[in-house]
C-alpha cells in the first residue's frame, strides 16, 4: 500500500509520498514540494538527503552493518578476490568462472599506460603529494583515449581501462617519484599480487611475494571498494551528471577522497600517531584536544557521518592489522599506541555521547605501513580500493532513466538589491 506524508501550510493540504527501500528505509519524496508550495528543503552536508535510489551497497549505521549488493562485507573478505569483488559491485552479481576469466583478461590486456604519460610524473615537482598527481593523470588519460563511436563500447572499455590503469599509474608515479625503473604489470600475476611487484621489485632485489601481505592488501580493498553516497562517490556522481567524461568524473572522486576528513583520514591517523609517539606516548593530551570545543583538532580516524557504532569495516581491518603483524614479526609502536588511545577514548565520556567509535582508517595505516607502503601513498590506496564503487556508482545513475543534472537549490541571504555605484562616489 502506498504511504504518503501529509502537512498544512497556509490552510492547504501538502502530500508527499514515501519511498521505501527493500531494507524498510523510508524517504519523503520531496521532488515537488517547491512546485506545490515554493519551499525548498535546507540540509547542509545532506546528512538527511537521499540522493538517489540505489541498488549497489547497503550500510546500517546504527547496527553497523555493510553489503555490496547484499552480501555481507565481512564474507566478502574472508572469501571473494578484489576482482571479484569489482566485478560484483560493477555487475550486480558475483562472476562465474567464465566471466571472471574474460574480466582477467581484458584487465591484463589494458594494464599498461602509455610511455608518454611517463613524462608527465617526471614534471610535477618532486614534493607533490600523489593524490594531487593522480587526480590530474586520470584527468589526462581522457587525451590518450579519445571517445569511441558507441556509448556501449566506451563505457565499457573505460571502465576496464580505468580498473586496470590506475593500479598501474600508482606504482609507476611511486617508482619515479624515488627516481627509480617503473616496473610494468605481469600477465602470471593476480591483482593484488601484480601491485605489490610492481611497488616493490627492483633490477637488483627481486621481490619475494609474501601471502601474509597479499591477503592484508585484498581485504584492505575490498574494504574499500564501496561505501554509497559518500562525499567522493557523490562527486563522481554529480560530477558524471554533467555527462562529463568517466575520467573526468573519477578525477574529481579522487580530489574529494584527498580530504583529511575523508580518505586523507589514513595518512592523517598515522601522522596523529607519530606525534603522539614524539611526544613520549602520550595520548591523553590528544584525547584531551580533541574534546576541546576551541581547538579544531579532531582524534583522527574516530566517527562517522552514517556509523553510530563500531565501523564494520574497522572491526576487521584491526583484527587483520594484528594477524598481519604477527606474521611479518614486525612489532610497530604505532599499534601499541593506537590501542591504548582506542581503549582510552572509548572509555571516555565525550567520545561516548557522540558516539564517535573508531572508523577504517585508524588501523588501515598500521596495515600499510605493514606491508611497506609509504605514508603519503596511503590516500592513493583508498582510491584503488574505491574505484569499484566510484565506477558501479556512475554507471548506475548513467543507467537510471530519472538520473537529472545535480543542481541543489540555496536560500539567499546577501543583499538584497542595490544600485551600482560609480567608482568615484565609492567610499
Ligand atoms: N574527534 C573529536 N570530535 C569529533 C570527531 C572526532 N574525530 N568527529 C566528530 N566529532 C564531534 C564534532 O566536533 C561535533 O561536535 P559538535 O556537535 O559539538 O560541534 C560532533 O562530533 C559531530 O561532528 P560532525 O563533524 O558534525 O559530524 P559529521 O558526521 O559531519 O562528521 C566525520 C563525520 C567523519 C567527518 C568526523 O567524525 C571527523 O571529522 N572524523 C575525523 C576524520 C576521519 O577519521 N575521517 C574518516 C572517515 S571514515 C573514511 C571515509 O569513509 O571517508
Amino acid at each position: 500500500m502506498d504511504e504518503f506524508v501529509t502537512f498544512t501550510y497556509n490552510g492547504k493540504e501538502i502530500k508527499l509520498p514515501v519511498i521505501i527501500g527493500t531494507e524498510g528505509e523510508k524517504a519523503i519524496d520531496i521532488s515537488t514540494l517547491r512546485r506545490d508550495t515554493g519551499f525548498i528543503t535546507l540540509d547542509p552536508g545532506y546528512a538527511n538527503t537521499g540522493s538517489c535510489l540505489s541498488a549497489i551497497t547497503y550500510m546500517d549505521g546504527e547496527k553497523g552493518i555493510l553489503r555490496y549488493r547484499g552480501i555481507p562485507v565481512e564474507q566478502l573478505a574472508e572469501h571473494a578476490t578484489f576482482k571479484e569483488t569489482a566485478y560484483l559491485l560493477i555487475n550486480g552479481k558475483l562472476p562465474t568462472r567464465e566471466q571472471l576469466t574474460r574480466f582477467s583478461v581484458m584487465l591484463n590486456d589494458n594494464s599498461l599506460v602509455h610511455e608518454d604519460l611517463k613524462t608527465f610524473y617526471q614534471n610535477f615537482p618532486r614534493a607533490s603529494h600523489p593524490m594531487g598527481i593522480l587526480s590530474s593523470m586520470v584527468n589526462a588519460l581522457r587525451s590518450f583515449y579519445p571517445e569511441l563511436d558507441t556509448f556501449e563500447e566506451e563505457i565499457n572499455l573505460t571502465m576496464t581501462r580505468l580498473l586496470a590503469k590506475v593500479r598501474t599509474m600508482a606504482a609507476m608515479s611511486y617508482k619515479i617519484s624515488r627516481g627509480h625503473t617503473v616496473v610494468y604489470p605481469r600477465p602470471d600475476l593476480a591483482y593484488c599480487e601484480n601491485f605489490l611487484n610492481m611497488m616493490f621489485d627492483t633490477p637488483v632485489k627481486p621481490y619475494e611475494l609474501n601471502p601474509a601481505a597479499v591477503k592484508a592488501l585484498r581485504v584492505f580493498w575490498i574494504l574499500h571498494a564501496d561505501h554509497e553516497q559518500n562525499c567522493s562517490t557523490s562527486a563522481v556522481r554529480v560530477v558524471g551528471s554533467a555527462r562529463a567524461n568517466l575520467y573526468a568524473a573519477i578525477s574529481s572522486g579522487i580530489s574529494a577522497l584527498w580530504g583529511p576528513l575523508h580518505g586523507g583520514a589514513n595518512q592523517a591517523v598515522i601522522e596523529m600517531l607519530n606525534d603522539i609517539k614524539a611526544n613520549g606516548g602520550d595520548y591523553k593530551k590528544a584525547i584531551a584536544k580533541a574534546k576541546d570545543k576551541t581547538d579544531p583538532f579532531r582524534l583522527m580516524g574516530f566517527g562517522h557521518r552514517v556509523y553510530k557504532t563500531y565501523d564494520p569495516r574497522a572491526k576487521i581491518m584491526k583484527k587483520m592489522c594484528d594477524e598481519l603483524l604477527e606474521t611479518l614479526q614486525i612489532s610497530d609502536p604505532l599499534l601499541d599506541i593506537a590501542k591504548e588511545l582506542e581503549e582510552a577514548a572509548r572509555k571516555d565520556q565525550y567520545f561516548i555521547d557522540y558516539n564517535l567509535y573508531p572508523n577504517i582508517d585508524f588501523y588501515s595505516g598500521i596495515v600499510l605501513r605493514a606491508i611497506g607502503i609509504p605514508t603519503n601513498m596511503f590516500t592513493v590506496m583508498f582510491a584503488i580500493g574505491r574505484l569499484p564503487g566510484w565506477i558501479a556508482q556512475w554507471k548506475e545513475s548513467m543507467d537510471d532513466p530519472n538520473w537529472k543534472i545535480c543542481r541543489p537549490r540555496q536560500i539567499y541571504t546577501g543583499h538584497t538589491q542595490e544600485d551600482f555605484i560609480p567608482i568615484q562616489a565609492r567610499t
